[in-house]
């Protein structure tokens, strides 16, 4: 299976952040937003990864990054999103690069507690259609929500403002090779974009798409109160020295 990372957009919801680089670029807590979705790429054994950004500092990425060796990369590919045309124009960007492999992708703001290695196991297993991972959240509202009947997901609406259930869609999605076909056939949504959840309501209307909730905390980080959220949770796990300290300052 190969990897694909989604970098692109103009990070407006973290204006002024973003007015000088790319929100990917930013700092999470220790490291850089983007080197969270690579590496739960490559702890997922995916070796061969296709970035995909855009806007004026898309080179910081390959100073960045460099030739991906030192992450544990067999090779990365860059590709250029030319506007911000969403999540789905920035995946057709990747169609030559997955040729007949099955893919991962992964939301460039997302991150993970866990690992996401038995998911992809699985999905090898499954061998073709498409598979999300779910999170229950407190404010399904901001996200793509699954309708859900037993193990079948009925249908996803996108930043629903009455929910079917508790559970966001999370940025981490397997497809096989038929998503570009599928994307080539999208209209753009009221906001301007092709949008993933297009993508995978046609998956579910083929019956073709499952999918696993997913236990250990996920959160996006595009928005000042996520991004926030992601460096505590992060912190959190490495030992939490950030938070030792604000309590050192607030203490004394
Ligand atoms: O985080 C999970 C959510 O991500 C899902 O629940 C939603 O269904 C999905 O639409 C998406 O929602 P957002 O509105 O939060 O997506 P956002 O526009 O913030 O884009 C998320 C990432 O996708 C961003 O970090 C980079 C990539 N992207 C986005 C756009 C619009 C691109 O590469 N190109 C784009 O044109």
């Amino acid at each position: 299976m190969k990897g694909v990372i989604l970098a692109g957009g103009l990070g407006t919801r973290l204006w002024p952040l973003t007015k000088v680089t790319n929100k990917h670029l930013l700092p999470v807590y220790n490291r850089p937003m983007i080197y969270y979705p690579l590496e739960m790429l490559v702890e997922a054994g995916i070796d061969e990864i296709m970035l995909v950004t855009g806007g004026n500092n898309a080179g910081d990425f390959l100073r960045l990054l460099g030739s991906g060796q030192e992450f544990g990369l067999r090779q990365i590919h860059f590709g250029y999103q030319e506007g911000e045309g969403g999540i789905a124009d920035a995946l057709s960007l990747a169609r030559h690069f997955a040729g007949d492999d099955l893919i991962c992708v992964v939301l460039g703001d997302n991150i993970l507690e866990k690992s996401i290695a038995p998911f992809v196991r699985s999905f090898l297993r499954q061998g073709q259609g498409a598979k999300i991972l779910l999170k229950k959240v407190p404010d399904p509202q901001r996200f793509g929500v699954p309708e859900l009947n037993g193990d079948r997901v009925v249908r996803i609406t996108e930043k629903p403002s009455r929910p079917a259930s508790p559970y966001a869609v999370t940025g981490v999605y397997m497809y096989d090779n038929r998503v570009f076909d599928i994307i080539d056939t999208l209209s753009p949504s009221e906001r301007g974009e092709l949008e993933i959840t297009d993508v995978n309501n046609r998956y579910i209307e083929s019956n073709e798409l499952t999918y696993n909730v997913i236990d250990g905390w996920w959160t996006d980080a595009g928005t000042i109160e996520s991004l926030m959220r992601a460096a505590n949770l992060v912190a959190a796990d490495a030992g939490a020295p950030a938070r030792l300290e604000v309590e050192m300052l607030a203490n004394s």
